[in-house]
């Protein structure tokens, strides 16, 4: 593969999520494989994308889908074999595209050696490996904390007689990070992945390994999504310099870290380059809800977030990091709603046009943006209405609290699992209108969304109006315009109700050396792109700034609708103006 001496490359990259149990089945059985990506290698070649991040792929009962892992230097058998990975990773690299690896290590299953020996007595040598704490004096667990998932945080072992912590579902325990030991196999397994040439990780829920001292109890949620309690703990940074240290330093790696309950100032804690520790961070703040209004179910009853609130947020993170550290940017995941039923309107009418609206308003922002599976088509939410379709274990377990303990009308909360449930973005990918959508000649392990008779990649690859298409020039923009990728961001008319409008200002060209240049540098003309999208389904006035910006001589660079608007701004408009000034 072609070496990268930068060693910032992964600046300029735009990074595709591939969900493998939903991507591509090869060989029937009705789950995604390794094959399947392979086989896929060239649409995502012609997508353009340059870094490819997996869900986790190894060897895992499948708890929930492979973040709890029971081998991590084994390929879980449902997904292929080693062979089959070794393959994928040298097939993408022949292609250019990189390969990150998804590092689950705040937990691991319950089914990992590690655990079975900690669970076997209390003297064993790696009992210390877990969260290990007697009853309270009553005999209930040592704190009130619960599950991500619904649920008390911990699981009486009978055998032991001793709690065992697990903020997510009782098989995947909390690894105890304060042991050294256990730091020590962490790195250990990650310079393993190394030396086969893997080029990255995106964290797991890095920011909860450092447990806050004594493990106090934080504030009292109704089915206790108590989980917030334990990021950002007192050594979490301490850790992550010693992983830098040990691993990440060693190779040409982009790293992204997922942070819940990260702001601006702890992100750059993470990627302040000179503190050694990741690239860039996840952050939830955009894709929690809106925080107006009570809530007693945490994401579940929510209202959705406003443009003004996303607008406000995005922008805030923008400003934060600007010199300080780098953003990611994504609306969609394998964790989040789709973002064309969440943030745009799904209806037939406005789908392509809010789909590719929101992918204007994302990708001019200063970052690295990832792209979703099934994103770049415009896929959409997945509206099962029973519950025996849903999949997901975070679903399920918070239907059963919700309705059973909680007493919920049935209909109140389908209609939450509905809007945000995370099997909304874990049906399979779209490729065509052959039964199931060309993803599997089995049966699916989760329902195909009806609508891929129409929505698929095989209708748009060719469709130079498809979201595919305009999803493919926005990458190529990104790899083509330097401001993109390093302007400084400034947000235009920060209270319109309908309009987020930004600026990115910055140098025309790569920087030459300074030699070419002379002193100042001053070789290096300006570039400047006013972006436009319109978040509603109505027209809104003509912001100001597009004729100020026409009559100086900039020019539409790309946007959903043919030509320039006229008067005002078409329903889900996004307009991009380029204003080049020649230095
Ligand atoms: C992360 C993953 C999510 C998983 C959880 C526990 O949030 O993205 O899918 O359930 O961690 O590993
Ligand atoms: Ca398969």
């Amino acid at each position: 593969m072609k070496t990268n001496n930068e060693t910032l490359w992964w600046k300029n990259a735009v990074v595709y999520q591939i969900y493998p149990r939903s991507f591509c089945d090869s060989n029937g059985d009705g789950i995604g494989d390794l094959n399947g990506i392979t086989s896929r290698l060239d649409y995502l070649k012609k997508l353009g994308v340059d870094i490819l991040w997996l869900s986790p792929v190894y060897q895992s009962p499948g708890d929930d889908n492979g973040y709890d892992i029971s081998d991590y230097r084994a390929i879980n058998p449902e997904f292929g074999t080693m062979e089959d990975f070794d393959r994928m990773l040298s097939e993408a690299h022949a292609r250019g595209i990189r390969i990150v690896m998804d590092l689950v290590v705040n937990h691991t299953s319950d089914e990992h050696a590690w655990f079975r020996e900690s669970r076997s007595s209390r003297d064993n040598p790696r009992r210390d490996y877990y969260i290990w704490r007697d009853a309270d004096s009553n005999g209930n667990p040592p704190n009130r904390w619960a599950s991500a998932f619904g649920g008390p945080a911990w699981e009486w072992d009978e055998t032991s007689g001793q709690y065992y912590l697990h903020l997510f579902s009782r098989k995947q325990p909390d690894l105890n990070w304060d042991n050294p030991s256990v730091r020590d196999d962490v790195f250990d397994m990650m310079n393993w992945w190394c030396e086969k040439g893997i080029d990255g990780f995106r964290m797991d829920v890095i920011s909860m390994i450092s447990k806050p001292d004594g493990l106090p109890d934080g504030p009292e949620m109704p089915g206790g999504f108590t989980a917030s309690t334990c990021c950002n703990g007192p050594r979490l940074h301490s850790y992550l310099r010693q992983m830098n240290e040990r691993v990440l330093s060693r190779y040409p790696l982009v790293t992204v870290g997922e942070c819940p309950g990260a702001g601006v100032e702890e992100a750059v804690l993470f990627t302040d380059p000179s503190r050694r520790e990741l690239n860039m961070v996840f952050q939830f703040e955009h894709v929690s809800g809106s925080t107006q209004g009570s809530t007693k179910y945490d994401k579940w009853d929510r209202p959705a977030l406003s443009m003004p609130e996303l607008r406000q947020i995005l922008s805030k993170w923008q400003y934060g990091l600007e010199g300080r550290g780098w953003n990611s940017l994504y609306l969609d995941n394998h964790d989040q709603p789709r973002c064309v039923s969440r943030f745009g309107n799904d209806s037939p009418r406005y789908r392509v046009l809010s789909a590719k609206m929101l992918a204007t308003c994302l990708h001019f922002m200063k970052g690295t943006p990832y792209i979703y599976q099934g994103e770049e088509l415009g896929m959409t939410n997945a509206r099962m209405s029973e519950i025996g379709q849903y999949r997901d274990i975070e679903s399920l377990q918070t239907y059963d609290f919700l309705t059973r303990q909680e007493g919920l009308p049935e209909e109140t909360v389908m209609g939450y699992l509905q809007a945000v449930s995370r099997d909304n973005a874990r049906t399979p990918m779209q490729w065509d209108s052959s039964p199931n959508a060309g993803f599997s000649d089995g049966t699916p392990w989760i329902g195909v969304n009806p609508n891929y008779t129409e929505i698929n990649a095989a209708a748009q690859m060719d469709d130079e109006n498809s979201v595919f298409a305009y999803y493919r020039e926005l990458i190529r923009l990104r790899h083509t315009l330097p401001v993109m990728v390093e302007g400084r961001f400034e947000l235009l008319q920060p209270d319109d109700k309908q309009v987020f409008a930004y600026m990115r200002t910055g140098s025309g060209e790569k920087a030459r050396d300074k030699q070419e240049c002379g002193k100042e540098g001053n070789c290096r003309p300006e570039d400047r792109l006013l972006v436009f999208c319109n978040f509603t389904r109505e027209t809104a006035p003509l912001p100001a700034e597009v004729s100020e910006a026409l009559e100086a001589g900039a020019s539409r660079l790309i946007g959903n609708y043919p030509g320039l608007p006229e008067g005002q701004l078409r329903p889900y408009e996004a307009l991009v103006l380029r204003d080049r000034k020649d230095g």
